[in-house]
């Protein structure tokens, strides 16, 4: 896999390479870029597919200083994976945490967006219950490792229907969980930390798609709604039964979303 060096830090990421629309792929929080495999596999052969593996994430490094860790600074590993393949304009694609990442890279790099797939996430920022939650997990991990929390997570992330239909979808959804304990800490301080995104909204002018699971937990559909009724323009596209994994859970139904976007996109 092709590496790159930002902020003096190894970052690792896929690309399918061919001519098609640039996507950029950005993964969410405790994955990597594997999370995206079947999209890539489905539609690698039409667009050409970039998954950045965060710092922090899927064989990334992963620094045990915090300080490493923001929105600004996973913005810059995708810039510069951006660069690295040659692409000065991409539709960027994040679901969840990936999402925080696609706000921030909006504030950052808008020359360089095409559009937005915005995939089981969220505006705002982390009201303090949250930060004193995700300050609780941080504190676990550090003590316990990960398991401390990737149980919990793998049930909270899928939707009752795949936990009681698709065991495998469950087993690889816990499978990918298994990242750096610094990955979590680092990536819990950097959502901790996140401005809310709120305000950018409205000055979205590229296409954009937002996506949501009809089951999302975590980032229920009301958030995704809120989010497709202050970007002009924007698609949205509920899809039923399935939770916060929404590309996971459903890879037919995300991937026939993405495709009819990224045809006209
Ligand atoms: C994610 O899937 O990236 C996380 O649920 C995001 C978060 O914890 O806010």
């Amino acid at each position: 896999m092709p590496t790159i060096e930002v902020d003096g830090l190894r970052i690792v990421y896929e690309d399918t390479g061919g001519s098609g629309t640039p996507v950029v792929l950005v993964h969410g929080f405790p994955f990597s870029a594997a999370m995206w495999e079947p999209q890539i596999e489905a539609l690698g052969g039409r667009f050409r597919m970039i998954a950045v593996n965060l710092r922090g994430f899927g064989g990334s490094d992963a620094p045990e200083d915090r300080a490493a860790y923001s929105m600004s600074a996973f913005a810059r590993d995708v810039k510069a994976v951006m660069d690295d393949v040659g692409v000065d304009r991409a539709v960027l694609c994040g679901l969840s945490m990936g999402g925080y990442v696609c706000f921030q890279f909006w504030r950052d790099y808008r020359e360089s967006v095409a559009g937005l797939i915005l995939a089981d996430t969220r505006a705002e920022a982390d009201p303090p219950e949250a930060i004193e939650k995700r300050t609780g997990q941080q504190q676990q991990i550090a003590d316990q490792g990960i398991d401390a929390i990737a149980d919990g997570l793998t049930r909270a992330v899928l939707s009752d229907t795949t936990r009681e239909t698709k065991p495998d979808v469950v087993k690889g959804a816990r499978l990918l969980m298994d990242q750096p304990a610094a990955g979590y800490i680092g990536a819990l301080e950097a959502m901790k930390n996140r401005p809310d995104s709120t305000a950018d909204l409205t000055g979205i002018t590229v296409p954009c798609l937002v996506i949501v699971g009809e089951d999302d937990g975590l980032t229920p559909p009301e958030m995704a709604r809120k989010i497709h009724e202050h970007i002009g323009g924007s698609r949205l596209v509920v899809i039923p039964e399935a939770g916060h994994l929404s590309n996971l859970e459903d890879p037919q139904a995300f991937n026939g979303a993405l495709a009819e976007f990224l045809a006209t996109a």
